[in-house]
């Protein structure tokens, strides 16, 4: 999604700025561009100048240096569009130019103002209309250029005091940085409700501003977290931060560890693969450490209140509530499987962005717990805060990264150790939420007397057998190529499964259409002679996760039904299933596992055939079309 990167510097900031943005590159875009405070051959020195395109970043550093673009302040930006199409015109940075300097910006008339925005500005029609009417002229579609005007209308020579002015007025969510042209070695940024970090720089020489700390990897690892209602103002060698209420406030100043590694790709050909096959790795480190089921396991964030920890929290709560999206959400419907017939516990579960604007009934004795990747998901995080505002206190999140604003505002966090994930389909980040739910459900199981200390050293025994047998399924990849050969060539798929793995279904499904847009759905195997089975014919692939457990009798016949109509069937079956492949039916056999954790094993196999089915077809695995990683906005 859109991506944030500002500098002020004694050096020049354009390879700053165009490296951030390639940092930020994964997160998915559809334009981007850079604004400086010229100080380079192309322009008077002081005036603003931006360079645009709706190519990749690598071009807008072409771009860049063609236009000998330099600067020591200045704003970049990806664009993933929400109001107005992808286009140049409506690329940040965006300009404005007062009515009183004629208003319209022109190529040899540059703005005086210039800003960055993610997020969405909800009252940004009314804000136009008022606009238009006081002389500004848009040339963009966005709610973007709204902000930009407004903060130039109430300019009166101090930046900082224009955008704490402007804010007041914004409606929706914002993180945005911004330059004057008549203030050189300035740089404002704000947020509410969309991420933004200051980067501190070295020996007082420069400062930064981030949507993400990952744009600043090889600049700073000294980090700022902006709260929301925030405004900054960055100048060469100092800064400082003014609360929603306009009062200077302290905010700590962090270390963060390098992360410029882990955006490597090795071997592999995409970050997607790359991270499949991180997965034995991944659930180890999520697990390293865990010698016993234990509640304190659940205090990473550190935010609960002395008294009110993990303990007495398991102790008290009567339900669970999971909040989440995408494939965090499927994470939480296998979880609810584990937590009422393991823990005992009833769960329910729920879409974050259904959530947050359904009337439910609240109960105050419920543990929410959010499931996300990033910790940033604009609706999970929304769905989070309506669920406090109904009065439930007690919160945990499963989360990937230890500085997002979910794991800041939950009191319980559960820290999954997947490492960065760049693949815009989550792989490594589901497994080890699924270790970390299997977890809380044998922590909620210990507290409530329901785990014996034989069936908790068992189950843990499982646990760390995982990455082992992790191994084992990856071996199976020349089996799942060819199987991906055969759907390369399909527009549509059915996913069947029953029980646990019914959201294994779906994660699959989900899995196939984000990357290789073959139309894909997934049914609980019970629901086919209720509709779906008319779209059985011989061209339908049905992929069908068959562990042995007590629903594969059922399963068999569902599997027969398929068959009967001329379905040809995809099945992942236990060695002693006896399914045997056949006319119309292709069996991988999976390693011997688990019960209870086997959907964390069944969904690799699914993960490797989305991944080379769109290899097959061409497509640009790592960045699909119209997807953003990360979704910051509603
Ligand atoms: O960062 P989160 O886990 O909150 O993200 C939730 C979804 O946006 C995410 O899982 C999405 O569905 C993935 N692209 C699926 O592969």
């Amino acid at each position: 999604m859109c991506g944030i990167v500002g500098a002020v510097s004694t050096r020049n900031i354009v390879p700053i700025l165009v490296q951030g943005l390639q940092r930020l590159e994964y997160r998915g875009y559809d334009s981007c561009g850079v604004a400086v405070h010229s100080a380079g051959a192309g322009a008077p020195p002081g005036e603003l100048r931006r360079v645009r395109g709706i190519a990749r970043v690598a071009d807008l550093a072409a771009q860049c240096e063609a236009e000998q673009l330099v600067g020591h302040t200045g704003i970049a930006h990806t664009r993933w569009a929400t109001h107005g199409a992808p286009a140049v015109a409506n690329a940040h940075p965006h300009f404005s130019l007062g009515p009183h300097e004629g208003g319209r910006v022109e190529p040899d008339r540059p703005g005086r103002v210039t800003l960055v925005h993610n997020g969405i500005i909800e009252n940004h029609e009314a804000l136009r209309h008022e606009l238009t009417a006081r002389g500004y002229h848009f040339s963009s579609q966005t709610d973007t250029e709204t902000i930009v005007h407004l903060i130039d209308s109430l300019y009166e020579g101090d930046l900082m005091a224009a955008v704490q002015a402007a804010v007041k007025r914004l409606r929706g969510s914002y993180s945005i940085a911004v330059v004057h042209r008549d203030e050189p070695q300035r740089l404002v940024g704000a947020r509410e409700g969309s991420p933004l970090v200051l980067g501190v720089g070295a020996d007082g020489k420069e400062n930064f501003l981030a949507s993400d700390a990952m744009a600043l990897a090889g600049v700073t690892d000294q980090i700022v977290y902006l709260e929301d209602g925030d405004v900054v103002d960055v100048q060469l060698g100092k800064h400082w931060v003014c609360d929603r209420a306009g009062q200077r406030v302290t905010r700590a100043v962090k270390t963060v560890q390098a992360m410029s590694g882990a955006a490597e790709l090795g071997p592999y050909r995409h970050y997607m693969q790359k991270e499949i096959f991180e997965q034995p790795r991944a659930i180890g480190d999520t697990l390293e450490g865990v010698q016993s089921v234990v509640p304190e396991l659940f205090e990473a964030s550190g935010n609960h209140a002395p008294g009110d920890g993990a303990y007495p929290t398991f102790q008290s709560i009567r339900q669970v509530l999971i909040l989440a999206c995408g494939t965090s959400y499927y994470a939480g419907c296998v979880a609810k499987y584990w937590l009422e017939s393991i823990a005992h516990v009833p769960c329910q579960v729920e879409i974050a962005s259904e959530y947050r604007y359904r009337t439910s009934v609240p109960d105050p004795d419920t543990l929410v717990v959010t499931i996300t990747q990033s910790g940033e998901t604009a609706d999970t995080l929304a769905a989070l805060r309506h669920a406090q505002s109904l009065g439930m206190r007690h919160t945990l999140t499963v989360c990937n990264v230890a500085t997002s604003a979910m794991v800041r505002e939950c009191k319980l966090a559960y820290l999954t150790r997947a490492g960065i994930e760049i693949g815009v389909a989550s792989t490594k980040a589901f497994t080890t939420q699924l270790a970390g739910l299997f977890l809380l459900t044998l922590a909620l199981a210990k507290v409530r007397g329901l785990l014996s200390d034989e069936q908790e050293s068992a189950r843990l025994k499982a646990m760390r057998h995982l990455p082992v047998a992790l191994q084992s399924v990856l071996a199976l990849e020349p089996q799942i190529i060819d199987w991906a050969e055969q759907f390369a060539a399909k527009e549509n798929a059915l996913f069947l499964g029953r029980g646990l793995h019914y959201p294994i279904a779906q994660e699959g499904a989900l899995k196939l259409k984000e990357i290789t847009y073959i139309h894909a759905e997934a049914y609980a195997a019970g629901e086919l002679k209720h509709g779906p089975l008319a779209l059985v014919t011989s061209s339908m692939p049905v992929v069908t996760v068959a562990p042995n457990d007590e629903l594969l009798e059922k399963l068999k016949s569902n599997m027969q039904e398929v068959r009967a109509r001329g379905g040809v069937l995809y099945v992942l079956a236990d060695a002693d299933s006896q399914i045997e492949s056949g006319d119309g039916l292709h069996v991988i056999r999976m390693p011997e596992h688990y019960s209870a954790l086997s959907p964390i094993l069944h969904v690799v196999p699914l993960q490797l055939l989305a991944y080379h089915t769109a290899v097959a077809r061409g497509t640009d695995v790592d960045k699909p079309r119209n997807l953003a990683k990360s979704v910051t906005v509603e």
